[in-house]
């Protein structure tokens, strides 16, 4: 049988090409089962996952929930307001003790980058990076990927644009790995006060401009402006950030060509996308929060098959 090369979910940045393919193929097979009148198989019975978030979700958590009860295995939640983290407890102390209770997988969400990397070098037991602050959220990328395959057949040769606070996101930074491990053609676009010096250095191109941006690219990825983690101000105001790189159906009308619209969520309805855009039959955000469960069913299904 084909495995991962990898025994975690740290990054994109840590998958080969290889790997991304052997996500899709495993995802198809998960997506056909759950929209099947019986959507569960007992593949993981045997398997006891924590999904521990140190930092707010709606889409990740219950998605990778989901996931896993799909695949019959053992779930456990835990939130870090309402644990001992808030007595002073660390997070190896935290993870061990949660590990004693024989769990085999643990999913986190923390606003650390690297966190779980660090996780990985001192528990033992597989790590899912559910989001590590301004790093990487690979099971997003994957997800986005996954559903401009579906959408556009596929994602080699197509010009992806990731649009917004790309200084901030780690949906970028993964999305940017597993775009271009695929052979797509990626830009981003945004205020230069947001757009990572470094960020041509992963080839990509930049563009300021985002008529032009728009008018290049077969999808746009639109990202929200990540407040919880600007220190100063990147912009005059949110209204002249809306002026200058928000879509609304005006616009989107008025490109050269019909294209695909992506939003990873929580959308600010009417300051990166408005409401008829975010609506509109040219978005595929749904479709991108469904793909999500059988993307996080095909990641789980096969790091489980490598724990001994
Ligand atoms: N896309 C995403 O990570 O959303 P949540 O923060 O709601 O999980």
């Amino acid at each position: 049988m084909a495995e991962l090369s990898v025994k975690h979910l740290l990054g994109i940045k840590y998958l080969n090409e290889s790997d991304i393919q052997l996500i899709f193929e495993t995802a198809d097979h998960f997506k056909e089962v759950i929209n099947r009148s019986i959507k569960k198989v007992p593949s993981l019975r045997d398997i006891t996952i924590a999904n521990i978030f140190f930092e707010n979700s709606t889409r990740t958590k219950l998605s990778f929930e989901l996931a896993e009860k799909r695949l019959s295995a053992d779930v456990i939640n835990f939130s870090a307001g309402q644990s001992s983290v808030k007595k002073g407890e660390t997070l190896i102390d935290t993870v061990n003790n949660i590990l004693s209770m024989k769990v085999d997988m643990v999913v986190m969400r923390h606003p650390n980058p690297g966190a779980g990397i660090f996780l990985s070098k001192h528990v033992n037991a597989s790590i899912v990076n559910a989001g590590d602050g301004a790093h990487e959220h690979p099971t997003q990328a994957l997800l986005d990927s996954y559903s401009i395959r579906e959408k556009l057949g596929d994602v080699a040769g197509k010009n992806v644009v990731i649009v917004g606070d790309i200084l901030h996101s780690r949906v970028a930074l993964s999305n940017i790995f597993a775009l271009k491990l695929q052979g797509a053609n990626v830009k981003v676009c945004g205020p230069k006060t947001l757009l990572p010096k470094y960020v041509e250095s992963l080839g990509v191109g930049v563009e300021t401009n985002l008529r032009k941006a728009l008018n290049w690219c077969d999808v746009a990825n639109m990202l929200r402006i990540q407040n919880e983690r600007l220190d100063i101000s990147y912009f005059p105001t949110t209204r002249e950030y809306t002026q200058q790189f928000g879509v609304n159906k005006a616009f989107l009308d008025s490109l050269d060509k019909e294209i695909v619209i992506m939003h990873p969520g929580p959308i600010n309805r009417g300051v990166e996308i408005t409401s008829d855009v975010a609506d509109s039959k040219q978005s595929i955000i749904l479709n991108q929060v469904e793909n999500g469960v059988a993307i996080r069913m095909a990641v789980i299904y096969l790091l489980a098959s490598k724990i001994k």
